[in-house]
């Protein structure tokens, strides 16, 4: 849905603006709704994602408390036994062949108490951020609906299972398994730790995305095959953690972030119904020491994941090296500014955030990762911004993130400097995050 044409951007005042955008943004929440859940977009993901889950909550708190805590319960009502929350829990009225890998391919079992259908991987802990934000929203609501006492010993299962079986490399961060856990599928610094996955054979399995959007904005089919080699090896070994079984383990910045973060908010929870904080903030400090120590490279002012089979940083510049900027306390917040502020991210120019290198020979701004700007990720460096006090910074990025959504729409994805969109329109995350941006000006 674009809605640049019905809105003169250049003629009306902000104000104006703002109640259209909300107006437009509460559309695309309200069409996404499904009985339990938001799909983040009704034709290329037709199911809950996790990720997703976590930022349409944040949007929809201000729309309806109720409904951002049941996107929440619901995700969690498919966590696994073992405190996973997977990344996708399916739609059973949705048909089987709408999305792939579907149902049939990851064959979740009774993985869940409530057998719900679901996927096997895992996408980053933002969960934790917006149960914390949701509940803010609306204290008596929550409070009537017992939201926190059942949501936080969920929460703290599945950052068990984190930093204990995912704990790859032994230094107490953890890692993906995946690129899609990443969140960033198909990000240049996945290139090098992806190229030694033998790809599923191209006859093997049909990709449903390209009915949706045009091939030259999503993965290719050579990154297809290894995305789906290591999902299948991943599930014919029941889905076990082992640092010796996972050709793919990446210690990633973002990830690890959200969880520090996560750990924060849940020290929050902790305190708000009478549990002591006090563990939570302790695995937060031990967490940012591991995140700063390993991942941090000084010489460069930036994050970068490290490959956990090779032991190496991978020296790519993706928007993941900055987002532990959202780490409450992190040393190093000035020096990510200063390095967002230059010329492979053009914080003052760019919007959203490039998610990859713009000075790079293989930045490709319209395709999935490798270079366009997303409404998530420079949520969460606006985020960032405020909690380290750069407040001004923080209020320009946040006006020209609405004035482009003004323009292009709810797009999935967006070239950072031209705002041409990408992917899906109606985007959900785009349109809640923009509901979050809005009541923040
Ligand atoms: N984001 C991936 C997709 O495009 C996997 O969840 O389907």
């Amino acid at each position: 849905m674009t809605i640049a044409p019905t809105i003169a951007v250049d003629t009306r005042p902000a104000a104006s603006d703002h109640r259209n955008l909300d107006r437009a943004a509460r559309r695309v929440l309200v069409t996404n709704w499904r009985a339990r859940a938001t799909v983040p977009a009704t034709k290329l993901y037709p199911h809950q994602w996790s990720w997703d889950s976590a930022f349409i909550a944040i949007g929809l708190r201000h729309l309806s408390p109720t409904r951002a805590q049941r996107e929440l319960e619901s995700l969690f009502g498919a966590q696994w036994h073992d405190g996973r929350v997977p990344h996708i829990v399916f739609d059973p009225d949705v048909p089987g062949d709408a999305y792939f890998p579907g149902p049939g391919f990851w064959r979740s079992g009774s993985a869940n108490a409530a057998a719900v259908p679901t996927s096997g991987i895992v996408q980053p802990p933002a969960h934790a951020l917006a149960t914390w934000a949701t509940y803010r929203a609306d204290p008596a609501v929550a409070h009537v609906r017992g939201f926190l006492p059942r949501m936080y010993p969920r929460l703290a299962h599945w950052h068990h299972y984190l930093l204990t079986r995912r704990d790859l490399g032994g230094a107490g961060l953890a890692s993906i398994v995946h690129p899609w856990e990443s969140g960033m599928d198909n990000s240049p610094a996945w290139d090098a730790p992806l190229s030694r996955i033998e790809p599923a054979p191209p006859g093997s399995f049909t990709r449903r995305d390209l009915a949706h959007a045009p091939a030259a904005e999503r993965p290719t089919d050579l990154d297809y095959g290894r995305y789906i080699r290591l999902a299948s090896d991943y599930r014919d070994a029941g889905y076990a953690d082992s640092p010796s079984m996972h050709a793919f383990a990446i210690e990633d910045p973002l990830y690890n972030a959200l969880l520090i973060a996560g750990e924060h908010a849940l020290a929050d929870i902790a305190a708000a119904i009478g549990r002591d904080p006090a563990p939570h903030l302790a695995t937060a400090a031990r967490l940012t020491a591991a995140l700063v120590s390993r991942l941090y490279d000084p010489a460069a002012n930036m994050f970068f994941p490290r490959n956990v089979n090779t032991g190496e940083l991978v020296r790519s510049w993706s928007i993941t090296g900055l987002m532990p900027m959202i780490v409450p306390g992190l040393p190093v917040a000035r020096e990510l500014v200063d390095t967002a502020l230059g010329n492979r991210f053009r914080l003052r120019e760019a919007c959203p955030l490039p998610s990859y290198d713009l000075t790079a020979p293989d930045h490709v701004p319209g395709q999935y990762w490798r270079g366009p700007g997303w409404v998530n990720t420079s949520w969460l460096f606006w985020h960032g911004l405020r909690l380290h006090g750069e407040t001004a910074l923080a209020d320009d990025l946040r006006d020209r993130l609405l004035h482009r959504v003004l323009e292009t729409g709810f797009r999935e994805y967006v070239d950072p400097l031209t705002g041409t969109g990408h992917g899906s329109d109606g985007f959900s995350w785009t349109a809640a995050l923009t509901l979050d941006l809005i009541r923040a000006a």
